[in-house]
C-alpha cells in the first residue's frame, strides 16, 4: 500500500498544478516506442498520475490501456483525460488487475515514490504476461546529486536487484526527451 503520506502529496491543489504543469509528451512518446507498443498490446501504468502516458498508448493503438494510482484525485484526472482506459486505485504494491494481464507494465517517474520495491516488482512481474516487458522511468539525475529521479549508477543497481532479486534479467537504457534524458530499467518476464 502507498503511505497516506503520498496519498496527500499528490492530492488537491498538487494534483491539479502537476495535470497542468506535467504531460511530458515527448518522454512518453519515446518509452511507447521504445517499448514498441501498436495493437496486440495491453498497457498499464503503474503511478499513472494524470493519465498522460495512457493517452500515448490510446494513440499508439493498443488494445487495451489502463492506469493505477493511489491517489483518488489523480486517478478522476486520468480517467477524464483518458476515457478510453481503464484507471483505477491502487499502488505499485497492490496492484487492482489479475496475473498476466498485461503485455507491458511501466511506472514513469513513480518508482522512487513506492513503499516497497521488493511488494512492487513482484507485482508488476505478476500482472505481466509471459514475454511481456516492464519499464521503470526514472529522469536521469547527475552523479552524487539528490532529486526526483535516479543517477545511472542508481539505475544500474535496480537492474543488478531486480536480475538477482527476481531471476529476471533486467538493463538500462537511455531516452531522450526533450531536454532530459531518462533512464529505462526494463527486462522481459
Ligand atoms: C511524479 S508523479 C508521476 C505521474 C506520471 N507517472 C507521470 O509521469 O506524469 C508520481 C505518481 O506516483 C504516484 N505514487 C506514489 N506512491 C505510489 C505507489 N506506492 N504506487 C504507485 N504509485 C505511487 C503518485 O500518486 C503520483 O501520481
Amino acid at each position: 500500500m502507498a503511505g497516506a503520506g503520498e496519498v496527500e502529496r499528490w492530492s488537491g491543489l498538487r494534483a491539479w498544478l502537476y495535470s497542468l504543469i506535467q504531460g511530458n509528451a515527448a518522454r512518453n512518446r519515446f518509452l511507447v516506442e521504445y517499448a514498441g507498443v501498436g495493437p496486440g498490446d495491453r498497457v498499464l501504468d503503474i503511478g499513472c498520475g494524470p493519465g498522460a502516458s495512457l493517452q500515448e498508448a490510446v494513440k499508439a493503438k493498443a488494445d487495451y490501456v489502463a492506469g493505477v494510482d493511489p491517489s483518488p484525485s489523480m486517478v478522476r484526472r486520468a480517467a477524464n483525460r483518458v476515457p478510453e482506459a481503464e484507471v483505477r486505485e491502487g499502488s505499485a504494491e497492490s496492484v487492482p488487475f489479475e496475473d498476466n494481464e498485461f503485455t507491458a507494465v511501466w511506472a514513469i517517474s513513480a518508482y522512487h515514490h513506492w513503499a516497497d520495491t521488493d511488494a512492487g516488482i513482484t507485482e508488476m512481474l505478476r500482472v505481466l504476461k509471459p514475454g511481456g516487458a516492464f519499464y521503470i522511468v526514472e529522469r536521469e539525475l547527475k552523479p552524487g546529486s539528490s532529486g526526483h529521479g535516479a543517477s545511472y549508477d542508481d539505475a544500474i543497481g535496480i537492474a543488478a536487484e531486480i536480475t538477482e532479486k527476481f531471476d529476471v534479467p533486467a538493463k538500462v537504457d537511455t531516452l531522450g526527451a526533450g531536454r532530459a534524458r531518462y533512464l529505462v530499467v526494463t527486462g522481459s518476464k
